[in-house]
């Protein structure tokens, strides 16, 4: 069973997402355990103060050490009591990058994975210093705080775990286990807006979906994640595939035909889609 603690200010942030879809599933399942901690719990003043303001002066609160240290304490002893181990994480902006390796190795893991979520101007460096957690980005932007990192890493590993997922072969063909970016779906209906389902999906001919699935695949990473492609080595039938790309000059138009916020015309002019009231305020 993969097994976290999450340490937060705002636990109500974690039962929305956990509660829903394939991490439920694993849950019910008993692959998967999520325990959130709420920091405010590790106090010892009558106000449960977890911030203050920094030393040498500035904007924002930074996060006090004591209750962080007294709750990863706390963790600590109850895993040793049960013959476990911790394994310390935190993310930050200035962390590791989170990638598809990371996750795998993540989804392997046997210790308790602690999840430190940090909020305002940042964490009192004695926690780092203390507890030296193994820090990890999910990319170079600035995020309000850890929770959402904390739940992308959860879903990233637990899909891993083998038997969260219904069909296991969709965790060997998706992107980036293969280091290739997924081929184009469609699904029922056959036509949207004008636009058709290419006619080889329809043909049922297995050997041909398989060649033209393969074939999308590299084009699409070609196009727009070429680094992906770098010094690897190509399959007699990769090799076929690109080639034939290349001969109809399909390697050179640009795959993403839309820009940021526009619509397919044929969508958008699609009033019964678009006269629907949109969303749900929160
Ligand atoms: N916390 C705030 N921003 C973050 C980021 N980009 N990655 C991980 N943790 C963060």
């Amino acid at each position: 069973m993969l097994r976290f603690d999450v340490l937060t200010l705002f636990p109500g942030m974690f039962a929305p997402v956990l509660t829903h879809s394939m991490l439920k599933r694993g849950y019910e399942k008993g692959l998967l355990a999520v325990k959130v901690h709420n920091l405010r719990d590790f106090t010892a003043d009558r106000h449960k103060v977890v911030d203050d303001m920094p030393y040498g002066g500035g904007a924002g609160m930074v996060m006090k050490a004591e209750p962080i240290l007294l709750a990863v304490a706390a963790l600590r002893t109850e895993a040793r009591a049960n013959g476990e181990d911790i394994r310390m994480m935190f993310p930050t902006p200035h962390g590791r990058p989170f990638t598809q390796d990371y996750a795998q190795k993540l989804a392997a893991e046997s210790r308790r994975i602690v999840i430190l979520c940090g909020h305002y101007e940042g964490v009192d460096e004695r926690v780092r210093m203390t507890l030296a957690p193994e820090e990890v980005s999910l990319g170079d932007y600035v995020l309000t705080g850890g929770e959402l990192p904390a739940l992308v890493l959860i879903d990233a590993a637990a899909r891993l775990v083998p038997g969260v997922l219904g069909d296991p072969s969709s965790v060997l063909e998706e992107s980036f286990s293969e280091a290739l970016l997924e081929y184009p779906q469609y699904t029922r209906p056959a036509e949207v807006g004008g636009i058709g389902v290419p006619d080889v999906l329809l043909s049922g001919h297995h050997e041909a979906i398989r060649l033209w699935r393969r074939k999308q695949a590299l084009r699409s990473t070609y196009l727009r994640r070429p680094d992906l492609l770098k010094d690897r080595m190509f399959t007699k039938e990769d090799q076929q595939l690109l080639d034939e790309l290349m001969s109809e000059g399909l390697l050179t138009a640009p795959t993403s035909c839309l820009e940021e916020g526009q619509v397919h015309e044929s969508v958008g002019a699609n009033s019964a889609v678009v006269d629907k009231k949109i969303g749900t305020e929160l």
